[in-house]
């Protein structure tokens, strides 16, 4: 094989003259008779190569030429000699071509189902995932990769200068409720019993604190069987780690230092300190958790006003828990949202499409008002609810601050319904007015905020039972511990109102990490555990381990964890966690190329003690 001396992005003017080889894949071809160009690809670039009669190159040679297709591997040797045709500036080879005097044709493909440039229109995903192998040889995927190699290593670089030590943990592990559900590995040694793949590395890595290990990092593989979303795969990586010996100041101090130097790195950025907003406030003013503060939209509790209207919905809703305090989640409250211009851009059909969306999050509907130019030239109030509004106009156009041209949108509700559809509301009326900026790596701002103080519990809205709201090991705020500690488990309220030592880092309105201070004392662990309705003996059946750990001198600890997924999006600027992993999975959990999950025979069932009683397909 002619092994190649330079990659196909290498040649430049300097190298005219030399006889150099080369190999890749054939990008594009255009015969002229006796001179055939073809632009030889591979991860580095493009460079033309010449085939000419004239030259010199063998009958046999040109006819093998002839004969090439897209796709086509091939390694040819020649002389590197100044474009005759002309620069193509495009290219970084741009200048050169190589005229060819021995040509060896490696593979010859088959048709392939679609070509890798990234000129084509792409084809459907499916097609791209079946055959990944030649979609991710677009320079654009390659791009891609190569971002994600470049955030592995300066992660690695990072911790290493910081004193972090890269631990592995186990992939088959126990199996421990933390949230989602789990993928089960059956074992073959004990019938009827499974390992279950690991959520994330939360126990091992705070096990790993009472080894004394002190501090950790690990490039780790999560699992969960969840339905995957655009930004959510049930397969993830995570850049893991934890702390010992620190409080939150701390965890968030060296995560900081992390973020300025990843995006410093990666994207040439500087990343100013970062602004923190308690969950309180994030949930007040942007209705989730996790707000987009990149467009000038802000939700307002108007319950005390509202409570003045004689309108009946928003009356019934503030009947709700009225004896509760201010943000419980029973409580009821009429939320608004002032969209500025929106009486234009937002016409009815969209605004009623607004009363359906919000359905989904449980909310009854939305009401609508506009504030439009009256005869007077004065601000009236048109369609929806206005009349109701009417005899409380002034008031109501002071509150909000509102001008000729505004939409107001209301949702009344309990708290945590009304919260929670107005925020979902919000970004979905950011996007039908054309509010969402450009993403970051398109030049776009890049917002970052720390999300602090969440409540420890919340009730899960099947059950209505207590859960963690980070995960059982999240530990109360220092100021909260005695608060805790003393904390009757009936006293919802109470419950409800307990803060923790959470913290999540949000970029334009994306979840990109979430840690926590964690619990290092049983009597606080345990009580934990009774709160989320486990009874000594399941706690000690689950978490053993960990109960036995912290008995054992296990120092302060807390740490977090980035979405490695997620960064990488962000840095190339898709919204699609697909596009940014090498072989990802369907919104289905299936690998098209492999064609996993599949069944297996019965025998290899057998061995694991499992008997399938799905009907045959
Ligand atoms: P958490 O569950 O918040 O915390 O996960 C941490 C970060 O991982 C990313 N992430 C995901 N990315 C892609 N697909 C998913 N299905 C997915 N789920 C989460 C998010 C998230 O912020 N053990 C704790 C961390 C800790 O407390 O230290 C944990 O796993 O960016």
């Amino acid at each position: 094989m002619l092994i190649r001396t330079h990659t196909c992005g290498q040649l430049r003017e300097s190298d005219v003259g030399k006889s150099v080889r080369l190999n890749g894949w054939v990008n594009s071809y255009r015969d002229h008779g006796n001179l055939i160009f073809i632009d030889l690809r591979d991860r580095y670039g493009l460079t033309q190569v010449v085939f000419d009669k004239e030259s010199g190159l063998s009958a046999g040679a040109m006819d093998a030429a002839d004969k090439l297709r897209n796709e086509d591997v091939i390694a040819c040797e020649g002389m590197v000699r100044v474009r005759v045709g002309g620069e193509n500036p495009k290219l970084a080879t741009g200048k050169i071509e190589i005229v060819v005097d021995k040509l060896e044709v490696l593979a010859k493909t088959d048709n392939p189902p679609f070509l890798p440039d990234d000129l084509s229109k792409l084809p459907n995903e499916e097609l791209r995932l079946t055959h990944r192998y030649i979609d991710l040889r677009r320079p654009s995927m390659q791009r891609i990769l190569s971002t994600r190699h470049k955030v592995y290593q300066t992660t690695r670089r990072y911790f290493d200068e910081n004193g972090f030590l890269e631990v592995e943990t186990p992939i088959l592990y126990k199996s421990t409720p933390e949230g989602a559900r789990e993928f089960l590995v059956p074992n073959r040694h004990v019938p009827g019993s499974f390992y279950a793949l690991p959520q994330s590395p939360q126990l091992f890595k705070q096990i790993l604190m009472v080894a004394g290990c002190d501090r950790y990092m690990q490039i780790c593989r999560c699992f969960r069987d969840e339905d995957p979303r655009a930004d959510r795969q049930a397969e993830f990586t995570q850049i893991d780690l934890e702390m010992s010996f620190v409080r939150r100041e701390q965890v968030m101090e060296a995560m900081e230092g992390f973020v300025r130097r990843l995006w410093k790195e990666i994207a040439g950025h500087d990343v100013p300190p970062m602004r923190r907003m308690s969950y309180r406030e994030a949930m007040e003013d942007y209705g989730i958790d996790r707000p987009d503060t990149r467009y000038d939209l802000k939700t307002r509790d108007i319950s005390a006003f509202a409570g003045k209207m004689d309108f009946a919905i928003f009356k019934n809703a503030l009947e709700k828990g009225k004896d509760r305090p201010a943000f419980n989640s029973r409580k009821g409250v009429v939320k608004a949202l002032r969209v500025p211009g929106g009486a234009e851009k937002l016409t009815r059909k969209i605004t009623d499409g607004y009363t359906e969306f919000v359905k989904t999050f449980g909310a009854g509907g939305v009401a609508v008002v506009k504030v439009v130019k009256g005869e007077d030239g004065q601000p009236r109030l048109d369609t929806g609810i206005a009349k109701f509004l009417e005899p409380l106009k002034g008031e109501f156009l002071a509150l909000l601050g509102c001008e000729v041209g505004d939409t107001v949108l209301f949702v009344a509700d309990v708290y945590s319904v009304a919260t929670k559809a107005i925020g979902e509301l919000r970004q979905r009326v950011a996007r039908d007015m054309g509010m969402v900026p450009r993403s970051g790596a398109e030049g776009g701002p890049w917002n970052f905020l720390w999300v602090v103080d969440f409540p420890m519990f919340e009730r899960n809205k099947d059950t209505g039972k207590w859960v963690a709201m980070h995960h059982p090991f999240t530990s109360p705020n220092d100021d909260q511990m005695q608060a805790f500690l003393d904390a009757n488990e009936e006293d919802e309220v109470t419950i409800e109102g307990i803060v923790s030592a959470g913290y999540d880092v949000v970029l334009n309105g994306q979840e990109i990490a979430g840690g926590s201070v964690r619990i290092h004392d049983r009597a606080v662990q345990s009580k934990v555990f009774k709160l989320l309705g486990m009874t000594p003996d399941q706690a000690k059946e689950k978490f053993s381990f960990l109960l036995e750990a912290l008995a054992y001198g296990a120092p302060p600890h807390a740490g977090v964890a980035f979405g490695l997924d997620r960064l990488v999006m962000n840095f190339v600027g898709t919204d699609n966690i697909r596009d940014v992993i090498a072989f990802p999975k369907t919104q289905t959990g299936a690998d098209l190329m492999t064609r996993a999950p599949s069944p297996v025979p019965e025998g290899q069932l057998r061995d694991v003690h499992i008997k399938s009683i799905a009907p045959p397909a």
